[in-house]
């Protein structure tokens, strides 16, 4: 809901539990007011501080500066002597670098406007109200809004920013964020995932210091390496207790997340598109749409944070019709097989597959053009007949008679240099003239900003996907940007490139799911370089790491988890000793940890013992037997191995709260170890439940919690049933 209060010209916008206020100062300033816990009042300009020095211009304006430099604002500029992070940096034709934003209205309405060509969350008259605030700068004649969405039902405020070139001369638009937030310091903790490959996504934590902290991206996609997210939280913050201020965008290329802390103890949070190498022009009448940022507060720790994204994200983003459904079980053959496969081979791996309960058989890369290795032929899509014999078709109605689906590996957006594509365009590919590109992978990019190259591709692909009836497709995208240019961009919109590139993988992704309609899609960045809420837009589930050993996927998972749905994370049970760690795990365990997630196979399972193939089969079961439950359920997260070194432990619970399942793998057997009581969560207190035939109460569930008993080896997992009494 949104709350105009015109006599005091405060906006509110709120939620369930929550309140952001925003403020209109001397009729031209636009404030940041208050974000927390629900308000009633709007009484409340006294948090202004408009009586404090240096008071605002209109009354002391030979301080403007040092108001400038301290007042809170909801979208500040650069240029005019706020020297904290700003959120606009515009360029004049005449090259001075400044903006002055004055507030001209505001609209409000049901519902949510589109935002042209980007993913974001979506939303109809009756579960959202949205909210324009509308200002200008006088001398460029640029009108910016800043939109601000809430839905019904989740604690999120979502923002984005739309710039309008209204004037007779271009201008250069050198930086733009999506979301500012400026509050004073609480001690603040800042939160952010870090990792690498096939190390995705670990949480880190850290006091917030004096200066300018980040994590950010300028390597085209949201990366392995920093995630496009951010939590500032007070210290004493727990999966249950404590205050959450947490950023996410939607958007797949480079960002940047920030808080800064300044000589004032305020505290600015800043989210949106990296400024570095870029720059956008904009001519008279054009205009450009900043990607969103979902914000969420909550004042009951992370859980609540997390739950809040998930069901906010399965509800108002991710729009594939498998959303609600379970996933086909499938085996994939990449570390079964990697490129060494032939028609014979896939067909044995289906074959003993469809015997064990496995449901889709995915041909993973090397399938097309003279692709032995990963040195030639991204380009090339057709299929490579000496590999396939008797052609896709035939293969696939051989996969179908087993009773399988079939799923087909494509990497759209890259170009071999040893590639016939890359023979016919040497100019397709992202490149500097004159200097070598440098190569990833064996790798170059396509130039996507290109429409005539983007639809090139996706017209090979989409003409596999006719010729066969294919079920599902994995969109891979296995090297980061470098040496960028494009032949087609004039010398002033070189610094359009990167964003313009992600627009293209958009639209491609978009034409995909339209044209079919019934595809699964996952998408994959060498495992999960581009896991983010851009990508989940189109697809209902991406790859979370190429690293599926059982032990390292607990801290992947935990961190993916804390902001994405179950149902999204892309997770196998792969062969031992682990190809990337050589680890040995129990096969048992490596099912359970990849039961937190879409759920599939990815090793050679023609090669499995019978035991472990009388495993696949009760995994098989435990899979359609549990995944309605870890799907739609709520996500409590209990124990990390990644802090306690020894167990990681979580919750999914039925929404009613009649039904749950605990998950609890003992990471390290310890010497002379009682059993350890395990509080649960998410129960309801009222309630009587029954784990393992005996009855407890609910809240002597969360209090005192069950008991786990210790073992002795390492990586043992349990999935232990709850049920209402
Ligand atoms: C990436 C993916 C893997 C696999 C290979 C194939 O690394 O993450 O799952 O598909 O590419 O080359």
């Amino acid at each position: 809901m949104i709350r105009v209060d015109e006599k005091n010209n405060v906006f509110f916008l709120d939620t369930e539990n929550t309140s952001y206020g925003i403020a209109i100062v001397e009729d031209r300033y636009i404030e940041h007011l208050y974000y927390g816990a629900k308000l009633k009042d709007t009484d409340v300009r006294y948090l202004l501080r408009e009586d404090e020095p240096p008071f605002t211009p209109r009354v002391n304006k030979r301080e403007t500066g040092s108001f400038l430099d301290c007042a809170p604002m909801e979208y500040p500029e650069a240029g005019m002597g706020d020297y904290r992070e700003g959120a606009l940096c515009v360029r004049s034709e005449q090259g001075y670098r400044a903006s002055e934003l004055v507030y001209e209205g505001y609209e409000t309405f049901r519902g949510k406007p589109q935002l042209e060509g980007l993913p974001a969350t979506w939303g109809n008259e009756s579960d959202c109200s949205t909210l324009k605030i509308i200002c200008r700068d006088r001398l460029l004649n640029m009108k910016v809004t800043l939109l601000y969405s809430v839905f019904e039902g989740a604690d999120a405020v979502i923002r984005s920013v739309l710039i309008e070139n209204e004037g007779k001369e271009p201008f250069y638009i050198e930086k733009v964020l999506s979301a500012c937030l400026d509050m004073d310091d609480r001690n603040f903790e800042m939160i952010s995932l870090v990792g690498s490959w096939a190390r995705e996504r670990h949480i880190q934590r850290m006091p917030l210091t004096y200066g300018r902290h980040n994590v950010a991206s300028f390597k085209g996609n949201s990366s392995h390496q920093e995630h496009p997210f951010m939590a500032l939280v007070t210290p004493e913050t727990t999966q249950n207790v404590g205050e959450v201020y947490a950023m996410n965008f939607v958007y797949s290329g480079n960002f940047i997340a920030q808080a800064e802390k300044s000589q004032f103890d305020s505290v600015r949070m800043t989210m949106g598109l990296h400024p570095e190498g870029f720059t956008w022009k904009l001519e008279p009448g054009e205009r450009f749409t900043a990607p969103e940022v979902v914000m969420v507060y909550s004042d009951e720790g992370l859980g609540k944070m997390t739950r809040t994204y998930h069901d906010l994200y399965r509800n108002h983003l991710i729009r594939s019709p498998y959303l609600h459904k379970k996933r086909p079980i499938l085996i994939n053959n990449w570390e079964a097989t990697y490129f060494d496969f032939d028609e014979k081979k896939l067909l044995e791996i289906a074959k003993e597959a469809s015997e064990l309960g496995i449901e889709m058989l995915v041909m993973d890369d090397g399938w097309f053009g003279k692709r032995s290795s990963d040195d030639s032929s991204l380009g090339d899509w057709y299929v490579n007949e000496e590999k396939i014999k008797g052609g896709l078709h035939n293969l696939v109605e051989n996969v179908g008679e087993l009773g399988m689906k079939f799923g087909i590996w494509v990497e759209p957006e890259m170009i071999s240099p040893e590639s016939e594509l890359f023979r016919e365009h040497p100019d397709w590919a992202i490149q500097i003239p004159g200097r070598d590109i440098t190569q990833s992978r064996a790798q170059y990019m396509l130039d996507l900003s290109r429409d005539e190259v983007a639809d090139f591709v996706y017209e090979m692909i989409a003409d596999i996907l006719k010729s066969a009836d294919i079920s599902y497709v994995k969109w891979d995208m296995n090297r980061q940007m470098a040496t960028l240019g494009s032949a087609a961009l004039p010398a002033d919109r070189q610094g359009e490139l990167a964003h313009r590139y992600i627009l293209g993988v958009y639209r491609m992704q978009e034409r995909l799911i339209n044209d079919f309609p019934d595809l699964l899609l996952e998408n994959c960045a060498s495992g999960g370089g581009r896991f983010d809420p851009g990508m989940l837009y189109y697809s209902p589930q991406i790859w979370c790491s190429d690293d599926t050993d059982a032990v390292e996927r607990l801290a992947i998972q935990e961190g993916t988890a804390m902001i994405y749905p179950v149902s999204s994370i892309g997770a196998h049970v792969s062969i031992c000793p682990n190809h990337t760690v050589g680890r040995n795990t129990p096969f048992e365990t490596r099912g359970d940890v990849a039961l937190l997630g879409t759920f599939g196979y990815e090793l050679d399972i023609t090669r499995l013992s019978r035991d472990e193939k009388e495993q696949v089969k009760e995994q098989v079961k435990k899979y359609h037997k549990y995944n309605d439950l870890i799907r739609e359920g709520d996500y409590y997260r209990l124990a990390s191995a990644a802090d306690n070194m020894y167990y990681d432990s979580w919750m999914i619970v039925e929404k009613d709260k009649s039904r749950a399942l605990l998950f609890y793998v003992q990471v390290r057997a310890r010497a002379n170890a009682k059993s350890r009581f395990l509080r649960l969560a998410g129960l309801d207190a009222e309630k009587r439940y029954v784990i393992n035939g005996k009855e407890y109460d609910g809240s002597l569930l969360m209090q005192a919690g069950v008991r786990i008993s210790s073992e002795s080896g390492d990586f043992r997992s349990k999935v232990i049933e709850i049920v209402k009494a």
